[in-house]
């Protein structure tokens, strides 16, 4: 029989009994257990312990670093400011090859800090440990890392940890896929006025670089009601901001026992009041229904911006990439959602040099460049993912090719980024304030609607707080501007 522990309510566990079999309880249950060993150590040590959560990759995998936090901190460990801490933990990426390389440095260097610190623990977690030949890897040459686990699985962590405590040999746990999404964890969030939520996880898609489909695993969607409860419980801690998560949010809901819309999910979480401003991440082009440009339109929370990754102008390589849209369609597309939404902001994700791509190929991408006119665009080498379908692509684009392909890229999108935001120059808007400048300049720094930054002096006390500011002057990607008495 199940018994249901208050989420927070570790003190009401009997921990003489067997672990739970259902979750989440069984990782309360393991948090509990992992708590009195910490305690012990802090006795022992006569000083608190810390713990370091450091996040590679994307929205995701950041989303994913909360939920590990949220587990440590429940645990009693203190936040630490650096690597140098008691339990650290990589959350890694492998969507392009210099993620991954990044990561094998630094897992050398905390090597290095455990030699000082024999008591340190060290767990490997996200995308790149999905992957066979990294664990293996790992195994043999990282023989000091304590606890691997992936991106199914990371729910898991307490009770990986108190394996980890007990038998003091390395905790490895890799699952290939999973249907299971466990609900009721603890959480941290970084800020306290925005927080991610997830509302599906894996992906279908599998264009043929992208490694994500074998890492993150199938599709699946959060039920609505557990999207809800969790927002409405951030939105009551005073989140105004939130963004939510998926590889391909058009597809979500599909597969519910009760399938709903992506808009449809849009128009309930619009409902939740102290939400101002919704955000979503990211939705594919090929999906992208009229419904959802309607749903924007007529919206007052979800904010006038698009994330739309676009990948390659030409037609020939967009099919190579299995990504199911045209230049036509794309530059439809946005024509569309310009039509309904004239001053939406559109952002997109480009990929130079891809297998087979020509002069010709690359001359189309800076033609839907200089045709959209993106607000800005995130530019990538392509990157060959072991496992892939491009992985096995012949003719593949000589490394000078691609590299000088990708600087007249730049050139272009910035050309067309710059003109872009000064469109806004002397207007106006509601700014919600992110933080403090790191220089201790007496500036902060905020962010429109359309996720344009800008930069304006004012005080500590208006983070978190939605204010007007006059975008005096644009500076490329950016606007300095001066607080401002109203919108205009
Ligand atoms: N689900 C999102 C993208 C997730 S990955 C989508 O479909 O748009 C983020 C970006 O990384 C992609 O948009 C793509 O531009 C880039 N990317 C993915 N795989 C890559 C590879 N093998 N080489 C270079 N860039 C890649
Ligand atoms: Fe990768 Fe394509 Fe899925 Fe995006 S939609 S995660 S690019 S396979
Ligand atoms: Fe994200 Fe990198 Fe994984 S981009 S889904 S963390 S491979």
């Amino acid at each position: 029989m199940g018994i249901m522990y208050h989420q927070f309510d570790l003190d009401n566990i009997n921990l003489d009994m067997q672990p739970p079999m259902e979750e989440p309880a069984r990782q309360y249950y393991f948090m509990a257990k992992c708590r009195e060993h910490v305690r012990k150590e802090q006795a022992r040590l006569g000083r608190p312990l810390t713990c370091a959560t450091v996040t590679f990759g994307c929205q995701m995998n950041a989303k994913d670093s909360e939920k590990l936090e949220g587990i440590l901190e429940t645990i009693g460990y203190q936040k630490a400011d650096s690597e140098a801490a008691d339990f650290v933990i990589y959350n890694t990426c492998t969507v392009r090859e210099n993620a991954n390389t990044k990561v094998y440095g630094r897992i050398g260097y905390l090597g290095m800090r455990k030699k000082k610190n024999p008591d340190m623990k060290i767990a490997l977690c996200g995308c790149m440990m999905q992957e066979s030949q990294v664990v293996e890897k790992i195994k043999k040459s990282y023989r000091f890392v304590d606890i691997i686990f992936g991106t199914h699985n990371i729910f898991k962590l307490a009770e990986l940890m108190y394996e980890s405590f007990t038998k003091r040999h390395m905790v490895t746990e890799i699952w290939e896929d999973t249907t299971q999404i466990v609900e009721d964890l603890p959480s941290e969030h970084k800020y306290t006025f925005k927080a991610g939520v997830n509302i599906m996880y894996g992906c279908n898609n599998f264009c043929s670089y992208c490694i994500v489909p074998y890492v993150r695993g199938r599709e699946r969607s959060r039920k609505p009601e557990d999207i809800l409860a969790e927002i409405k419980k951030l939105a009551a801690e005073g989140i105004v901001e939130v963004m939510l998560l998926g590889q391909n949010v058009n597809s979500y809901g599909k597969t519910l026992e009760h399938p709903l819309s992506f808009s449809g999910l849009l128009k309930m979480v619009e409902q939740i009041e102290g939400i101002e401003r919704i955000r979503f991440m990211t939705p594919h082009p090929k999906d992208l229904s009229e419904e959802l440009i309607e749903t924007m339109k007529h919206s007052k929370k979800i904010c006038p911006h698009v994330h739309l990754p676009m990948q390659s102008g030409s037609s020939r390589i967009l099919k190579a990439m299995n990504r199911k849209y045209t230049k036509e369609d794309y530059l439809k597309l946005v024509d569309n959602i310009r039509a309904s939404m004239p001053d939406v902001s559109i952002t997109t994700d480009i990929i130079v040099g891809f297998p087979g791509e020509t002069e010709e190929d690359f001359e189309d991408t800076l033609d839907v460049v200089r045709k959209v006119g993106f607000d800005s665009a995130y530019t990538f080498l392509y990157s060959k993912r072991t496992g892939t379908v491009a992985a096995k692509m012949e003719h593949p684009v000589p490394k000078d090719v691609a590299s000088e392909r990708f600087g007249r890229l730049l050139a272009e999108i910035k050309k067309t980024s710059e003109e872009r935001a000064l469109r806004y120059q002397g207007r106006v808007m509601e700014v919600l304030v992110e933080e403090k400048n790191a220089q201790g300049d007496g500036m902060l720094t905020g962010r429109l609607g359309n996720n344009l930054l800008v930069h304006f002096k004012g005080e500590d006390s208006l983070i978190g707080k939605f204010v007007p500011v006059h975008l005096a002057e644009c500076r490329g990607f950016y606007y300095i501007g001066t607080l401002s008495e109203k919108k205009s």
